[in-house]
């Protein structure tokens, strides 16, 4: 029987690999190396699906190469500002992500780094291991309350809005946000958000900015200079989108000038080669892109893609098509 074939560019959850390796003829990257654009293309021309996730950048430059036996990009991941959809779809190729099943986990991640830039928890962290931590004194590593405080989130879609609700229920936040088209009047309600028309509206009354928008062209740079010198001496800047969200320079600037007092990062412009200068900051706490890394997440992504796949080759409509 014809078995499609299909690469998967990473590692994946054993789980996952076991059911793709029962439907198709699969090649699986068990080293987990990132795959260079030369080999992307090969791929392109080899298998019928590639299943490519947020490190791999597939840009109209590499989707552009001849002799493409590839039909599919089924992404592991909900967020596609890696690949060039709109050249994707003119090539004859259609797009899945995984959208909905990673919600929760990533709005988990935002709240761990608000709390540890909060409560300076990466410093503290690093005292204790540093052996130069002498003990218990009134006014070492005082920081910031979080209960009771003011969140603005930009972009009020499904992980902004898990964030809210446990911000609000769990920890009595104030909830302010910016989105450009109308939200829900019943989850509006529950957590007594509060609608900015404008991210400079929001950045001024925030203790807390956490940034829920998709990334490319289009929000690139959006806090930028201008828009971190609007938040408070006092705030600080969560970061569990995209990396080129923030302009890592004025980022930089503000924390080393205390124009704002923290940030919690999981995502970074040039990713993984982030600005060298956070490192030796210590008012930003730094995690490695781990948003939807628990083990139930990476594999309900998994689960997604299998059915994103299924839907192809069974010529059913896609259940996630981006394009
Ligand atoms: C996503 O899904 O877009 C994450 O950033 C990668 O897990």
């Amino acid at each position: 029987m014809f078995k499609p074939k299909v690469l998967i560019t990473r590692k994946w959850p054993a789980t996952v690999e076991a059911k793709l390796q029962q439907l198709y003829t699969v090649t699986l990257n068990e080293a987990d190396f990132p795959l260079t654009e030369a080999q992307l293309q090969t791929a392109l021309q080899e298998y019928d699906a590639v299943c490519p996730t947020v490190c791999d950048s597939l840009p109209a430059s590499v989707l552009n190469v001849a002799n493409k036996r590839c039909k599919i990009l089924a992404n592991f991941g909900v967020g596609y500002n890696h690949i060039d959809v709109m050249s994707a779809k003119q090539h004859g190729l259609a797009v899945t992500n995984t959208p909905g099943v990673l919600t929760e986990s990533t709005a988990d991640i935002a709240m761990t780094l608000l709390l540890m830039s909060a409560r300076r928890g990466a410093e503290g962290d690093r005292l204790v291991r540093s052996g130069q931590w002498t003990g218990w004194c009134p006014t070492q590593l005082m920081s910031s309350d979080v209960t009771g405080a003011t969140l603005g989130l930009i972009g009020f879609g499904r992980i902004a809005q898990a964030m809210a609700r446990k911000a609000h229920h769990g920890f009595g936040m104030k909830i302010l946000y910016v989105k450009p088209t109308p939200a829900d009047p019943l989850i509006v309600a529950d957590l007594q958000a509060v609608q900015c028309a404008t991210i400079e509206e929001l950045l001024p009354q925030a203790d807390f900015v956490s940034l829920h928008c998709p990334g490319g062209v289009a929000t690139k740079h959006l806090i930028n200079a201008q828009r971190l010198r609007l938040m408070k001496p006092t705030a600080h800047l969560i970061n569990t989108a995209r990396g080129d969200v923030v302009d890592s320079t004025a980022l930089i600037a503000a924390l080393k000038t205390h124009q704002i007092m923290g940030a919690g990062l999981d995502v970074y412009e040039n990713e993984p080669h982030l600005h060298p200068d956070f490192l030796s900051l210590d008012n930003v706490a730094l995690l490695p892109h781990l948003g939807s890394a628990t083990i139930a997440t990476r594999t309900a992504m998994g689960e997604k893609v299998l059915a994103n796949l299924a839907a192809f080759f069974a010529g059913q409509p896609l259940p996630d098509r981006v394009v």
